[in-house]
């Protein structure tokens, strides 16, 4: 099998127009007078082809668009990428972000082998080096991305390595650039990591092998421990729900514990991500229809965000502990499946009715949920492709954010204007927690037809005990249906950007 393309990223300090590359990157505002000092002088190396382009209108400036100018030997780089940054006022460092995404896919397209980019120049002083740097570095990672893995053709294959150095001609300037790359190459790596192990089919992908998977990963890694439970042991456990929702699969499920404690800190964690994985949902025996059930094979990229986001606050010796909770199992219709109208005691306790065994991930979150309470976690995030109720409301735009603590949910906001995966807060009180009681248990699985996304957290938001407690519906941002200017199709690896950020944020404050 094909790995991906491995993307290699430092600092360097150099002049624009000597530094050899196949591509040098630079970007431009679309409001700009005039070109910035360090492109006027490569411009001036190229007889105004840079100028001229822009005169004449091929060139805007718009974001996702770009303009090539070839270097013709009169400077160091073969190609010089002009790239859209939009208005200026408008900025962002996702701004930054997607134009180093940009620039990343039209190189692999192109095939180059060295990228020099010189993205951050235009900004100036507007967010600082290091920030820039960590941004320019995921959005490398990011637009180079693509799933090819199964693909046996190797004709017009691309490149297996891409090597991607930020350039400046101020060795100060390079320094903090460098600190941010560091940084940004961890957290796009796991987020690319993320993707291809989303990417994967169910056929490849299910409880046991992604249990398989999280081992691999504590293998690597001196400060992640991982622990696998079989079907037996959930079964010991009382851990009814995720036993419920993987009853009618021949692939059975698996509980999954990642724990990361840093270097001397024995005390067990007290944050906890929960992760719904679920490798395939067909609906169980409240059958989906076969319109693009395909793409159900993505409803486990909660669990895989939680999986990455272990990855990355490892490598990057995040000095605080986490859980990472991952339960998972295969929701498919047989003789053995769980059925509407059962009653299932959770983990918890508590019991529920089935009234559709389509709205599974609620049921093996609660599990996730509960253990991460007996673990005596005070905040617990989980992150789960919860409802279709969540992609109607917010599009494939944000993600749904809910939660039970004010604090919380400013400090995933804030991590999400840092790491450009957005969400939106929405509501999952008391009006929406009275639709999920049951006659004849304590809770059902449903809610009325209306607030699905809002009715399914209120559901799990009863599982938290104390702790404070947030919930990411990623149901609608999970996967691109199509290719963009800055990614390809498929998996989009959501939460692990802000999942590491906000963690990022917490273990600063502490220390
Ligand atoms: N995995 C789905 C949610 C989903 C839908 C994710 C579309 C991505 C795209 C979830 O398990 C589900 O089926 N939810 C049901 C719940 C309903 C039966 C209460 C839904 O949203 O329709
Ligand atoms: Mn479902
Ligand atoms: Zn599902």
């Amino acid at each position: 099998m094909k790995a991906i393309i491995d993307v290699k990223l430092a600092a360097r300090t150099a002049d624009l127009d000597t530094y050899k590359t196949d591509v040098l990157a630079v970007g431009l505002f679309s409001d700009a007078k005039g070109l910035d000092k360090s492109i006027r002088w490569l411009d001036r190396q190229l007889e105004h082809a840079i100028g001229k382009l822009i005169k004449l209108g091929d060139f805007k400036g718009k974001e996702g668009t770009g303009s090539v100018v070839y270097g013709d030997g009169r400077i160091g780089a073969k190609r010089i990428l002009l790239v859209g940054l939009g208005e200026k006022k408008a900025t962002t460092l996702d701004t930054i972000r997607k134009a180093a995404a940009y620039t990343a896919k039209k190189s692999v397209e192109m095939k180059a082998k060295t990228v020099g980019l010189a993205l951050h120049s235009a900004f100036g002083a507007k967010f600082d080096s290091a920030q820039m740097g960590q941004a320019c570095a995921e959005g490398t990672c990011f637009g180079s991305y693509r799933y090819d893995e199964f693909i046996t053709e190797n004709g017009n294959g691309r490149l297996s390595s891409l090597k991607v150095e930020l350039i400046d001609s101020y060795s100060t300037r390079t320094k903090e650039l460098k600190k941010g790359v560091l940084k940004g190459a961890v957290v796009g790596q796991a987020q690319n990591y993320a993707r291809t192990i989303a990417n994967r089919p169910a056929n490849v992908v299910y409880p046991a092998t992604l249990g398989a998977e999280a081992r691999k990963l504590a293998r690597g890694s001196s400060t992640i421990k991982c622990t696998v439970f079989s079907e037996k042991q959930m079964i010991e456990k009382g851990m009814g729900g995720v036993l419920a929702v993987g009853s009618g699969s021949e692939h059975r499920p698996t509980f999954i514990i990642l724990k990361h404690t840093p270097p001397g800190k024995g005390a067990d964690p007290k944050v906890a991500l929960v992760g719904k994985a679920i490798t395939f949902d067909s609906g169980g025996i409240s059958l989906k229809s076969a319109n693009n059930m395909e793409e159900m094979k993505f409803d486990k990229t909660g669990g895989i965000s939680v999986l990455a986001t272990m990855k990355a606050i490892a490598e990057l010796q995040l000095p605080i502990g986490v859980y990472g909770i991952i339960p998972s199992a295969e929701n498919v219709p047989s003789g053995t499946s769980y059925r509407p109208g059962d009653i299932i005691t959770t983990y918890s306790g508590k019991t529920v009715e089935i009234q559709n065994t389509d709205a599974e991930g609620r049921m093996i979150l609660c599990d996730g949920l509960n253990y991460a309470v007996k673990q005596k976690c005070e905040t617990v995030i989980d992150i789960a492709t919860l409802t279709g109720s969540c992609l109607v409301a917010l599009g494939r735009y944000m993600a749904g954010l809910m939660g039970n603590d004010d604090r919380l949910i400013k400090q995933l906001q804030k991590a999400s204007e840092e790491s450009g995966e957005k969400v939106w807060h929405l509501p999952s009180g008391e009006e929406y927690a009275k639709e999920m009681k049951s006659r004849i248990a304590d809770l059902k699985n449903t809610g009325s037809r209306y607030g699905g996304a809002c009715t399914a957290a209120a559901f799990l938001g009863q599982f938290v005990g104390d702790a404070k407690w947030a919930h990411l519906d990623i149901a609608g941002v999970d996967m691109f249906q199509k290719a963009s200017e800055f990614s390809a199709e498929g998996s989009t690896g959501f939460g692990v950007r802000l999942l590491t950020t906000y963690l990022t944020n917490l273990a600063a404050a502490k220390d």
